[in-house]
């Protein structure tokens, strides 16, 4: 019988980045991947400003970054 579905959270912070807390396995561009463990949340960038990329470094404060805070309907 398979494993049950991690439980992943994924919460946008206002006008800054997708928190997520796994455990998910991030991978890259190149395929080189990142174990994120459960309970560790991980901040991805969603403003593009981000220097370390795929991870928010906090460039989304000083460069202004408004977004929707509300998810569309679905
Ligand atoms: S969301 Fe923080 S640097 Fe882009």
């Amino acid at each position: 019988m398979a494993d049950p579905a991690p439980n992943v959270t994924v919460t946008v912070k206002p006008n800054g980045p997708l928190l997520v807390v796994g455990p998910i396995t991030l991978v890259d561009p190149t395929g080189q991947t990142v174990a994120l463990p459960a309970g560790r949340p991980a901040a991805l960038c969603r403003c593009g400003h981000s220097t370390m990329k795929p991870f928010c470094d906090g460039s989304h404060g000083p460069k202004g970054f408004h977004a929707a805070e509300a998810a569309p309907k679905r």
